[in-house]
């Protein structure tokens, strides 16, 4: 499976923040944003990626990451030079899906919690059809939502519906079989100019082939496109960081514990960044695994 990373956008919301920066290059806590939805492919087990981004951004974002080869992974990039909507991704992503299933992370989404790692690996092998997520939030209207009949069958999905028929919202993570690229090249720009992931989604329900799977309140899904949503989830990173001394989305811990690299190449990531936390933690990571340790 390849994976794809939406990281373009216009960064309204955050203004004057982004006003010459990416959304997607300023910090969530100790990290810039991207490594987040970065470190949810990696974990899926993709290791073919695509980053899309605006013509002004794009080459900030190959000089952090350049061809992915340090994290053991391949990286390539694409630009997306208007905001025409997510389904875009696929249309600009076709030479590089191939032919092969596609996942797709929007680059200001966050995702945490106990057991997704195995969630994401079963997502990963996903043979036929599109996968997608229901999450209860307290303002769905901002997101497509989930439709369900009385017997908790999905029955649609609207976008940013004024009257929500369910507290689910779809959060900005999708796993779809290679007909997804002929869905998005067939479906028309919504109202406001955009080819909208959820006509794609749409036409996977039609087709009988659309699963939604339900994250629980246990689990932890933000995006990070307003000055409140961005600190919320700086705090909440850093809360869990600090109580467990275990870091959320640290990409090249993945990357080792994955064997996509090893202890010296670890080590050479870790060099220029020893003066602070995160350098050492990777330092502390490479020791443990020497040693043993029960949480790797
Ligand atoms: P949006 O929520 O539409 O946000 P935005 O970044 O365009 O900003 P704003 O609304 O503040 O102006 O997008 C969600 C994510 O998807 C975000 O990471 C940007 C990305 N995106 C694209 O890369 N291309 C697109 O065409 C769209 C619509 C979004």
């Amino acid at each position: 499976m390849k994976g794809i990373i939406l990281a373009g956008g216009s960064g309204t919301r955050l203004y004057p923040l982004t006003r010459v920066l990416s959304k997607q290059l300023i910090p969530v806590y100790d990290k810039p944003m991207i490594y987040y939805p970065l470190s949810v492919l990696m974990l899926a087990g993709i290791q073919d990626i695509l980053i899309i981004s605006t013509p002004r951004d794009l080459c900030q974002f190959q000089e952090l990451f350049a061809d992915g080869s340090h994290l053991g992974i391949s990286i390539s990039y694409a630009e997306q030079p208007a905001p025409e909507g997510l389904a875009q991704a696929f249309v600009i992503g076709k030479d590089f899906i191939g032919s092969d299933n596609v996942a797709l992370i929007l680059g200001d989404n966050i995702f945490f919690g106990s057991g997704f790692s195995r969630v994401l690996e079963e997502c990963s092998s996903l043979s036929e059809g599109g996968l997608i997520f229901g999450y209860p939030v307290r303002d769905p209207e901002r997101y497509g939502v989930v439709e369900f009949d009385d017997d908790n069958k999905v029955v649609g999905i609207e976008e940013k519906p004024a009257h929500p028929k369910s507290k689910f919202a779809v959060p900005g993570l999708y796993f779809y079989d290679n007909d997804v690229i002929a869905i998005a090249e067939n479906i028309k720009p919504s109202p406001r100019g955009e080819l909208e992931i959820t006509d794609v989604n749409m036409e996977y329900l039609r087709r009988g082939k659309l699963r939604v799977q339900p994250l629980s309140r246990g689990f932890c899904w933000l995006d990070t496109g307003t000055h409140e949503s961005l600190q919320q989830a700086s705090s909440y990173v850093q809360a869990v960081q600090d109580r467990q001394g275990l870091k959320v989305a640290c990409i090249e811990e993945i990357a080792y514990n994955h064997g996509y690299i090893d202890s010296a190449q670890m080590e050479k990531l870790a060099n220029d960044m020893l003066k602070n936390q995160y350098g050492q933690y990777l330092m502390e990571i490479i020791a443990e695994t020497k040693a043993g340790s029960i949480f790797s």
